[in-house]
């Protein structure tokens, strides 16, 4: 991102590009922005290597030992620009009831008043890098087109992997295909003879997308999701608008295929919020008791979902790449993780050891001594003494989908796979038990329309509230949250009166602890045992029992070979607790408060229903 530009170069489009629409909104915003050169990216391992290259010699990569971990890089962020930033992203709706109450909110003319200074002149002294991407296989019927434009090389080397980044997008957008414009600038002009830092940022922050007009513009952050914008601006904020309009889903949701010992394959979808497991459930290695089972991973993130011919829900990754959680990663929990890591990974905010690897806590035994994320020495009795983190908790890894050991076979097939079962799941300590089937869709809609998580370092703010978290979507949904209910309402229905089977809707919590603060379920690969089930259940072959929420397994009919589980840790994890569910029920009456106007009635009749039963 910092490298000094060479003045004026770029300014003239390469003969590849051809829409005109394009090259005049390119040319706009090198008048607004005022960079020093132009890159117009082309996608190639060359471009890639030598922008890592020109990150190296600005400062902003070190590269790693490349016997250790080839072709690897650690980038380490200015500590103000850690995570997403929720309270600077706006949703700017013409008007403000589109947005609805979860979402920040500014007219469009005002935003675009407020940005326009801000965006005078603000790539002065750098490359602007012109990114072409797309969302969904190239020239899919499915795959959407983005132009990102960014002053920051690690934004246009991010995207290479990230994105299906290059050329070839510029052949399918042709002389007037249609682009998400994307404008993204770390907010940090250089005035002539101006050294730059490591990693340029602003202390202001706009995260802006323009729903109507189906425009991104990111200002001030370099980090994650703020700066990469094909992956929640575009293929959660916009896309969700996209599918609202052409009736498909945008969702927060990984995708894996489930192969059973005979041989029969499933397809699931699973909405955890941020830093809840979604990286580690697509890559999930079933435990040794299991053997004949397979988890291969479609998307790890994002899931565009679409009724095909037959009326099946099919479901495709719009990714290319992960942007994964490091800290707790290890050969024990996730090894396909690991395995992907070997090479070929940018790391952001994790630690460097002496001998040019990576650490962060939870990887392995502690190193007797590194560098951490913030540049300072880092040993075991700095850590116990201060606190002092190897890796920041939101650290992460910027790797292929082609590394994953466990990548299914159609990831990258634009039919996509049709989906058996939906998940949601939050991170409770208490009260949401390990599994429950909802009795039907709206039913579904409802577990996952109140669903509740514990904040994480996904997002700046505090870590550890429980919060409402409908569908894993609070910060990501395009319009209003009550419309979106609705439209989820709307497709079930639509596709069970045209005779289709929908899919089971389940309900999950890995994450409740015992009195002592300990996870009381063993999680990660163990997980395999809950899917099993859920596999049972969409074949008819397990009765479950049924509670005031819905169904949910009796002990024996989880596999637990090889795993010491008893009957009395399986209520720990199961039970429903009749008072905390009373207060838990209010916290989804408080909800249904904020987003009364628009909430399908269908939603508070169910949780009157849900009352009345616990009651009984
Ligand atoms: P985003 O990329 O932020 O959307 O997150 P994600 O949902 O992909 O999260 P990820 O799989 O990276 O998990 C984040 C954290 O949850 C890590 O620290 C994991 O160790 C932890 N985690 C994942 N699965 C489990 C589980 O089954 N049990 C427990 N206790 N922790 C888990
Ligand atoms: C999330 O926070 O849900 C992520 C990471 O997947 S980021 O891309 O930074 O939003
Ligand atoms: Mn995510």
């Amino acid at each position: 991102m910092n490298a000094p530009a060479p003045q004026g170069t770029g300014l003239t489009p390469p003969s590849f590009v051809k829409n005109p629409k394009l090259l005049a909104w390119v040319a706009d915003m090198v008048a607004l922005c005022k960079p020093a050169a132009v890159h117009w990216c082309d996608g190639s391992d060359a471009e890639y290597h030598m922008l890592c290259q020109r990150l190296v010699d600005a400062g902003t990569f070190k590269q790693l030992n490349p016997i250790k971990r080839p072709n690897s890089f650690l980038a380490c962020s200015d500590p103000s620009d850690v995570a997403r930033v929720e309270d600077r992203t706006y949703i700017c709706s013409e008007h403000k009831e589109n947005a609805g109450p979860t979402n920040n909110w500014m007219a469009p003319a005002e935003m675009r008043q407020t940005l326009q200074p801000l965006f005078d002149g603000c790539m002065a002294g750098r490359t602007m890098y012109v990114v072409p991407f797309s969302m969904g296989p190239l020239g899919s019927p499915i795959a959407h087109i983005g132009i990102e434009l960014s002053d920051s090389a690690y934004v246009a080397v991010n995207m290479k992997i990230m994105t299906r980044m290059g050329q070839a997008v510029y052949e399918v957008l042709g002389t007037d295909g249609e682009f998400v414009p994307c404008v993204h600038s770390v907010g940090a002009p250089l005035q002539a003879g101006q050294k730059d830092v490591r990693w340029p940022c602003n202390s202001t922050k706009y995260i802006v997308h323009y729903p109507e007009t189906r425009e991104i513009w990111s200002y001030g952050s370099g980090y994650g999701g703020n700066a990469l914008l094909g992956k929640k601006c575009f293929a959660l904020r916009i896309a969700s608008n996209m599918g609202r309009d052409q009736g498909w889903l945008a969702e927060h949701m990984l995708i894996l295929g489930v192969t059973n010992p005979e041989g029969q394959k499933f397809h699931v979808a699973a909405a955890f919020p941020s830093a809840c497991g979604k990286t580690n459930f697509a890559m999930l290695i079933p435990p040794a008791g299991m053997p004949g089972w397979k988890v291969t991973t479609i998307g790890d993130d994002i899931a565009w979902i679409k009724p095909s011919a037959d009326g099946r829900l099919r479901a495709i990754n719009p990714e290319a790449g992960y942007f994964g959680v490091a800290p707790g990663t290890n050969t024990l929990t996730n090894p396909n993780c690991m395995a992907s890591l070997d090479r070929d990974v940018i790391f952001t905010n994790v630690g460097l050891t002496d001998d040019g690897d990576v650490w962060w806590e939870g990887m392995s035994e502690a190193p007797a001594h590194c560098i951490d994320w913030q540049g300072k020495d880092w040993t075991p009795a700095i850590a116990k003494e201060t606190g002092a983190k190897a890796a920041h908790p939101n650290a992460r890894f910027t790797v292929a989908a082609t590394n994953n050991p466990a990548l299914d076979s159609a990831w990258d097939d634009p039919e996509g796979v049709a989906i058996d079962a939906f998940i949601f799941g939050g991170r409770r300590s208490t009260t949401v038990p390990l599994v429950t089937q909802a009795r039907n869709w709206v039913e579904g809609v409802y577990m996952a329309a109140t669903m509740g998580s514990e904040t994480t370092a996904a997002a700046a703010g505090q870590q550890g509230v429980v919060r409402r978290d409908p569908f894993a979507m609070l910060p990501f949904m395009g319009y209003h949250m009550s419309d979106y209910f609705q439209h989820w309402l709307q497709l079930g229905h639509k596709l069970q009166s045209g005779g289709a089977k929908l899919p089971a809707i389940f309900c999950v919590n890995w994450f409740r602890k015992d009195e002592a603060g300990r996870f009381v379920w063993p999680g990660y690969g163990e997980n395999m045992r809950v899917l099993k089930w859920m596999i049972d259940r969409v074949q008819g072959k397990a009765t479950g029992s049924e509670n005031v929420f819905g169904v949910s397994p009796q002990f024996d009919e989880l596999n637990w070979a090889g795993l010491d589980f008893t009957p009395a840790q399986f209520h720990t994890v199961t039970h429903v607790d009749k008072a905390a569910w009373v207060q838990e029920l209010k916290l989804h009456e408080e909800l249904f408060e904020q987003l009364a106007h628009h909430l399908p009635p269908e939603l508070p009749a169910t949780q009157r229903a849900i009352a009345q039963r616990l009651e009984a």
